[in-house]
């Protein structure tokens, strides 16, 4: 990339993760996370809380951030920080704050877009991970976006298919709060699938026109069916729940893959880059990488610190603006359905 000298700080408070991230040229200096543990006990985010926790986080984490970076803040080219999408409370503390720092030390300040984080950071510079090459397909799966996005250049990007209901991280975490498991549930039922057969239970797949996903008809199809067999038995999940586990992960994973088979006919690309929390799960890597074989299909697969929520993606997006000389005036707003 460049041969210049250039640090960006990247800040992002989307949802319930407050993160904090330099980066110098394309490679990451730090990566600060703090994840909010208060949601658990309400098995989902409470947006009101959010907001007040990144309020508490955001100081420290920057500060942090800076601080692993081996850098002062003076070094700082410019402040990144996520405008959008997410919870209005939680941006607006990453916003203003970016706003003020930037300003405070004169210097200019990026606004990005977190959905394209996601799919730029496979550009981090990373020993080991490969770059896609344009255009490539991007599917990002987490518990608050299920989108297929067409990316011909960096900032030159279309979405060819996206949810019209509930996420897919939300298939994973409302199905595992059915079987009582903690939130999120999507890392338990991963486990617990690696340990069952998946074809113990027959869970259908929604029909769905296209591009389309939909998940909150499986979601029912996943009560009613837990309701009815406890109602016969009442162990059955104790008793089955390796199984029932496997099972469900085997069904969300043909609902992606099927699209994702869709897609690269429909557009002729074979690159496929993932990104988001669920990408994290080891069927959907395995199904990924045996689809390299089955499908002709070349797939990207960022390190896991990069596909959960975190500041790293903000920073490099921040950079490759940067690089445009693309920047943000003082009076932008956060923007909680901001699209790509
Ligand atoms: O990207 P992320 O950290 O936050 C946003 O939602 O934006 O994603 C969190 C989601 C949760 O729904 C969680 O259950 C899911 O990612 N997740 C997983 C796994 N690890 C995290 N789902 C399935 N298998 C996993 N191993
Ligand atoms: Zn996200």
């Amino acid at each position: 990339m460049s041969s210049q000298n250039i640090y960006i700080l990247g800040i992002e408070s989307s949802c319930d993760d407050t993160a904090a991230s330099v980066i110098h040229n394309g490679r990451i200096l730090s990566n600060v996370v703090a994840s909010q543990k208060i949601h658990e006990e309400y098995g989902g985010v409470v947006p009101e809380l959010a907001s007040r926790a990144h309020q508490q986080n955001i100081v420290p984490v920057v500060h942090q951030a800076i601080e692993k970076a081996g850098i002062t803040k003076n070094q700082l080219h410019a402040i990144a920080f996520t405008r959008g999408p997410g919870l209005m409370g939680s941006l607006l503390v990453g916003t203003s704050f970016a706003k003020s720092l930037a300003y405070g030390l004169n210097i200019p300040l990026i606004d990005v877009n977190h959905m394209q984080g996601h799919i730029l950071a496979h550009f981090i510079e990373e020993d080991g991970f490969e770059k896609p090459p344009f255009p490539f397909l991007a599917m990002t799966i987490s518990g608050g976006h299920t989108q297929i996005v067409k990316v011909d250049n960096y900032f030159d990007m279309t979405v060819i298919g996206e949810t019209i209901d509930d996420a897919v991280g939300e298939a994973f975490d409302k199905s595992g709060k059915i079987l009582g498991l903690g939130y999120p549930a999507g890392p338990e039922i991963d486990r617990r699938a690696a340990l069952g057969n998946p074809k113990a239970f027959k869970f259908t797949k929604p029909k769905v026109d296209g591009l389309k996903f939909s998940f909150s008809g499986f979601k029912t199809a996943v009560l009613y069916f837990i309701q009815r067999e406890v109602k016969a038995n009442p162990n059955f999940i104790s008793e089955n729940l390796n199984d029932i586990c496997a099972s469900i992960q085997y069904t969300i994973i043909g609902i992606l893959i099927d699209k994702l088979k869709l897609a690269t006919k429909e557009t002729g690309i074979n690159h496929i880059a993932i990104g988001g929390g669920v990408s994290a799960n080891s069927g959907i890597r395995k199904a990924l990488k045996d689809g390299e074989q089955k499908f002709g299909w070349k797939t990207y697969i960022p390190k896991f610190e990069f596909t959960t929520d975190n500041a790293a993606m903000i920073a490099i997006v921040g950079y490759l603006k940067y690089l445009e000389g693309d920047f943000a005036e003082q009076d932008i707003v956060a923007s909680a359905r901001l699209k790509i």
